[in-house]
């Protein structure tokens, strides 16, 4: 592999199988970590970024332990993560990985299933590959740019095959996700609330709200949601689904302009992913209207 002292000049790309094959293990070592400690239920915690968002040593643990794994394979590439490597800059001429330790660590926290780690793999800024792995439940996502999505879950009796994502067109036809997210304002809980009463009205058949961001990602992705919509969410929650939705065929955008580019995409702690693009622009409608009138 080559560096370039050069900004402007991105370093040759990598190979992005073998790259695959390092997140996999990375996973591995991870999953190890989180079965051991998802049983306690006494587990302690800390909290970031309000009283009810919050931090277990597992999570900070399993961050070093993916960490070490990577940067052993690719020692110049850009780390970031949840826990530890916060600054979420991505390397404009080179390749950054962005790793969520525990995706859903309030879930682990009460010994909730709903619980992964997430690595993505960005190159001069844009999401070339993503893994995503459910040790609790055993199901792994991935998705290399170009190469298709593919998923290991009871749905394929554990074997890696293809995700078929929805056909769906109409939210009066859809099953939906989102979560409140952490911030607990009057404001936040009132803009969620809004949101989630017109697609209840408009006769969504529900919506559902795992506490992991990647994990709906994974779902639109394999057909089991049509879409998810959320606000207040970080890169290390949507970078390696949003290659595994879009492989499979989907839409990730923000919620309420579908022409937002990945670079701003990726750093607005927002996002909407959709099985089809008719059903992605009847729900940029509704939500775009609700933040403007909320305003
Ligand atoms: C959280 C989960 C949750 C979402 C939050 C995220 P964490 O990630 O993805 O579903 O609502 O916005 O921060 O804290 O469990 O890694």
């Amino acid at each position: 592999m080559t560096t370039s002292s050069d900004n402007s000049i991105p370093v040759e790309p990598i190979n992005l199988e073998q790259a695959l094959q390092v997140a996999l293990e990375a996973c591995k070592l991870a999953a190890t970590e989180i079965k051991q400690h998802f049983a306690n239920q006494q587990k302690t915690f800390l909290t970031k970024s309000t009283i009810i968002d919050m931090v277990t040593q597992t999570d900070k643990h399993v961050e070093e332990l993916v960490t070490q794994h990577l940067q052993n394979a690719y020692p110049t590439h850009t780390i970031i993560g949840e826990e530890c490597n916060t600054n979420t800059t991505l390397s404009p001429n080179g390749y950054s990985w962005i790793i969520d330790p525990i995706d859903g660590t309030t879930n682990f926290v009460h010994r909730n299933p709903n619980v992964c780690t997430s690595i993505g793999l960005a190159y001069c800024g844009s999401i070339v590959m993503g893994v995503v792995h459910n040790p609790i439940l055993d199901e792994t996502f991935y998705a290399i740019k170009g190469k298709g999505s593919f998923q290991k879950t009871a749905f394929t009796q554990q074997k890696f095959e293809r995700n078929i994502i929805s056909t769906c067109k109409q939210v009066s036809e859809s099953l939906l996700s989102s979560n409140y997210p952490y911030g607990r304002t009057e404001d936040i809980l009132g803009l969620c609330e809004k949101k989630y009463a017109a697609f209840l009205r408009m006769g969504c058949h529900g919506i559902r709200g795992c506490g992991s961001a990647v994990i709906n990602l994974c779902y639109v992705a394999n057909g089991s949601l049509d879409a998810y919509f959320e606000n207040g969410i970080q890169i290390w929650d949507m970078a390696a689904g949003k290659i595994i939705v879009e492989e499979a065929g989907g839409i990730v955008c923000d919620p309420t302009d579908l022409e937002v580019p990945e670079s701003s995409l990726l750093q607005n702690h927002r996002c909407l992913a959709s099985c089809t693009k008719e059903l992605t622009i009847e729900m940029i409608q509704v939500l775009k209207k609700i933040e403007s009138e909320h305003k």
